[in-house]
C-alpha cells in the first residue's frame, strides 16, 4: 500500500516549514489537507467548463451536469447507498442534521417524544435536536459514557421506548476519538423502538473507515466534504428512500419545486427538495475527486496506516511525564484527546505552533464531554492518511518543552 509518507508530496501545503520547522499537521479532524488532484478538479471547472447545472442546455452546462450527478452516484456507492436519489448535497455535516431537524423533526415529533442523543456528540448533534424539541415540546435525552468514554450500552433499555422518535448518535467522537459500537446499537434500537428514525453523524467516521449504510441500517447518514481530503462547503445527507420521501421541504427556492403557482406550489421528489437554489457545484466536483482519490488509496489502506499512527503515537504521548490522555475507549478513531497537568491547553498549543506542530485546543465544541471528563479544555491531536511518524516525534518534543516552560 501506499505509505503515508509518500502520499505527503501530493498536498502542497503539507510541504511548507512553519516557524522555521517543517509543518506538522495534526488537526486533522478539524479539517484535512486537500491533494492536488482535488484542487486541480476545481481549478479545471472555473477554467474550462464553468456553469450551472440542471439549467441550460448549452454543452458547458451539459457536461458540468453530468460530472455533478456522477459525483453524486460515486458517492451512494462509496457508502453503500441504494441510488443516488438516497444522496441529497448540503454544505456541510452541521446543515445535513439540520436539515433532518427542520424537515423530518418538525413534521413527526409531537409533546413528550423524545429525542436520544449521546453524552458524546459534537454540538452539531446537539443544538439542532434542542431547537426543534423545543418547539414540538419534544425532550431530550442522553446515553451516559463510562470512564474510559466508552457509551454505557446496558442503559439503553431504560432509555428508548415508544417516545423515542429520534435517535442521532455520532460514529466517531471528535473530541475523545471513542468509535460508537453502532452494529450493536442499532439492532436494540429497533427492537426497543421500531418507529424511531436513527442519524449517524459519520463527519470524523467517513473519512477513516468502511461504512455501508446497507450494513448499518441507519435512516439518514452525514458527513463533511472537507473532513475527507474536499473541499469546505459541501456535505452528504444520505436518507432511506422511504424516509426522504415522506419529508416535507426545509427550504423554498429554485429546482426543488414541480409547479409553482400562486394557489399553491408541489415540490420534485428527493434529493431534489432538499437542494433549493444553486448548489455548491465546484465543491461537488472537488468532493468528486477527493473520493476518487480516497478509492485509489482504499479506504481499508487507510484506516490501516491510521491505526498505525494512532498507536504510535498513543505509545509515545504516554510517555510525557504529567501528560494525562482523556479517554481511553475501547474501539480508538484516529483522535487522540490530551492535557498536561494543570497547564492550558492553549499556552501549549501556542509552544507547538513555535515548533511547527498544529493542534487543536479547546472545548472542540463538544463541552458535555469535556464536563464529564471534568476539564475545560484539551488538546487534540487527529491524523489523516498523510500523517508521518516524525510529525508524532515533533509533538512530542514540543510537548515535552512546553512541559519544561510550564511545570518545572
Ligand atoms: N468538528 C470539527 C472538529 O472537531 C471542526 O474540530
Amino acid at each position: 500500500m501506499a505509505k503515508s509518507i509518500e502520499l505527503r508530496s501530493q498536498f502542497p501545503v503539507l510541504s511548507q516549514s512553519v516557524n522555521g520547522h517543517p509543518l506538522a499537521f495534526l488537526d486533522s479532524a478539524a479539517t484535512t489537507q486537500k491533494p492536488l488532484c482535488v484542487i486541480e478538479a476545481m481549478s479545471d471547472f472555473y477554467k474550462t467548463h464553468y456553469s450551472s447545472v440542471k439549467r441550460g442546455a448549452y454543452a458547458l452546462s451539459a457536461k458540468t451536469s453530468q460530472k455533478f450527478e456522477e459525483a453524486r452516484s460515486k458517492i451512494a456507492k462509496f457508502i453503500d447507498a441504494p441510488s443516488e436519489s438516497n444522496i441529497v448535497f448540503t454544505k456541510g455535516t452541521t446543515e445535513s442534521i439540520n436539515l433532518v431537524a427542520w424537515s423530518y423533526g418538525l413534521a413527526n415529533l409531537e409533546p413528550e417524544d423524545e429525542i436520544l442523543i449521546s453524552v458524546l456528540e459534537h454540538h452539531a448533534n446537539i443544538v439542532p435536536w434542542q431547537i426543534a424539541g423545543k418547539e414540538r415540546g419534544a425532550k431530550i435525552k442522553v446515553i451516559p459514557c463510562d470512564d474510559n468514554g466508552d457509551l454505557q450500552i446496558p442503559e439503553l433499555s431504560a432509555l428508548i421506548h415508544e417516545k423515542t422518535k429520534i435517535v442521532a448518535l455520532t460514529h466517531t467522537a471528535n473530541s475523545i476519538g471513542t468509535i460508537t459500537p453502532l452494529q450493536e446499537i442499532i439492532p436494540i434500537i429497533r427492537k426497543l423502538a421500531p418507529k424511531a428514525k436513527i442519524l449517524i453523524d459519520a463527519a470524523q467516521g467517513a473519512p477513516h473507515s468502511k461504512i455501508s449504510v446497507k450494513d448499518l441500517d441507519c435512516d439518514f447518514l452525514v458527513f463533511s466534504g472537507h473532513k475527507i481530503y474536499g473541499p469546505t462547503g459541501v456535505g452528504i445527507l444520505y436518507g432511506k428512500s422511504e424516509v426522504l420521501e415522506n419529508m416535507p421541504p426545509w427550504q423554498g427556492g429554485g429546482e426543488m419545486i414541480e409547479q409553482v403557482r400562486f394557489e399553491g406550489t408541489t415540490f420534485a421528489p428527493p434529493p431534489a427538495r432538499f437542494e433549493a437554489g444553486t448548489p455548491p457545484v465546484a465543491e461537488v466536483l472537488g468532493l468528486s475527486a477527493a473520493i476518487d482519490w480516497v478509492n485509489e488509496i482504499g479506504i481499508d489502506n487507510i484506516s490501516a496506516c491510521e491505526e498505525q499512527i494512532t498507536a504510535y503515537a498513543l505509545a509515545k504521548l504516554q510517555k510525557i511525564e504529567g501528560l494525562q490522555i482523556i479517554g481511553s475507549p475501547k474501539n480508538r478513531g484516529a483522535i487522540i484527546s490530551f492535557i498536561i497537568g494543570k497547564i492550558h491547553p492553549h499556552d501549549v498549543a501556542m509552544i507547538l505552533d513555535e515548533e511547527g506542530v498544529a493542534v487543536r485546543a479547546g472545548h472542540h465544541c463538544a463541552q458535555p464531554v469535556m464536563e464529564r471528563f471534568g476539564v475545560p479544555a484539551t488538546l487534540r491531536a487527529s491524523f489523516a492518511a498523510y500523517t508521518a511518524d516524525w510529525e508524532i516525534d515533533n509533538l512530542c518534543r514540543g510537548l515535552e518543552r512546553a512541559a519544561r516552560i510550564f511545570l518545572y
